[in-house]
């Protein structure tokens, strides 16, 4: 499998380690577990660039890697995971939704669903953030290797009705397995498109984030 230049920049814990460079950003995000990590590692062609966990929530930070000199993509921590410490969850999210919604570099949101289960509530909340935002936005199937065919077909539709209740209309989908390598060149399409779409809507406008957020780093 091909490389793609890739290094790993920084984990991100508050808002002022954001880098200043203007680069475009594609954030990976999902609940935890769901395989952001792998997809990462199946996007650069390398093994074990993002660590993959067997232990949910093992991310805490906004993991940076830098695709050549083009673009970030991101890593963002693993959501809905029930045991984190309380204080550290809040932070988490915090940090996630000021990120989506004030980011001006942010080019794409990938939005990692398991295909193996319905979108569960943390994906409908994802979804509904998406819409009421306007963000740019992909949905990845993850884990294809572990269901059959009519279960693909099955989670296509549960997909998109969950994509219609929440108010998103065409919304592109690539299918996945970073277990058996494939979707890799659906995912980098989806990426290319969202670079070149000149109608991806600006991240101006940002609604004001949490006066907490300071105080919670
Ligand atoms: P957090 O960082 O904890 O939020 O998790 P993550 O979303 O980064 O998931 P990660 O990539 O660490 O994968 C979680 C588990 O699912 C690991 O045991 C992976 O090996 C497994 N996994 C990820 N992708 C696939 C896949 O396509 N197929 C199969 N069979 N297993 C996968
Ligand atoms: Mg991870």
């Amino acid at each position: 499998m091909k490389r793609v230049e890739t290094q790993f920049l920084k984990g991100v814990a508050h808002w002022e380690q954001l880098p200043a460079d203007g680069r475009p950003e594609v954030a990976l995000m999902g609940r935890s577990n769901v395989g952001k990590s792998s997809l990462l590692n199946l996007l650069v062609g390398l093994k074990a660039m993002a660590r993959v966990s067997r232990t949910p929530g093992r991310t805490q930070e906004l993991n940076f890697f830098a695709i050549g000199d083009r673009l970030y993509l991101v890593d963002l921590p693993g959501l809905g995971y029930a045991n984190a410490p309380k204080r550290l969850r809040l932070l988490w999210s915090r940090l996630i939704e000021r990120y989506l919604a004030e980011r001006e570099p942010l080019a794409l949101v990938l939005h990692l669903v398991d295909i193996r289960h319905e979108p569960l509530a943390v994906d409908l909340e994802i979804m509904a953030f998406v819409a009421e935002q306007q963000l740019p936005y992909a949905v990845v199937l993850t884990k294809s290797d572990k269901v059959k065919r009519g279960r693909q077909a099955v989670a296509r539709r549960e997909l998109d009705l969950a994509l219609r209740e929440a108010g998103l209309g065409e919304v592109p989908v690539a299918v996945t397995s970073a277990e058996k390598g494939l979707g890799r060149a659906a995912v980098w399409a989806l990426v290319e498109q969202a670079l070149a779409d000149p109608d991806a809507p600006p991240a101006d406008d940002p609604p004001q984030a949490s006066d907490a957020w300071d105080e919670a780093g």
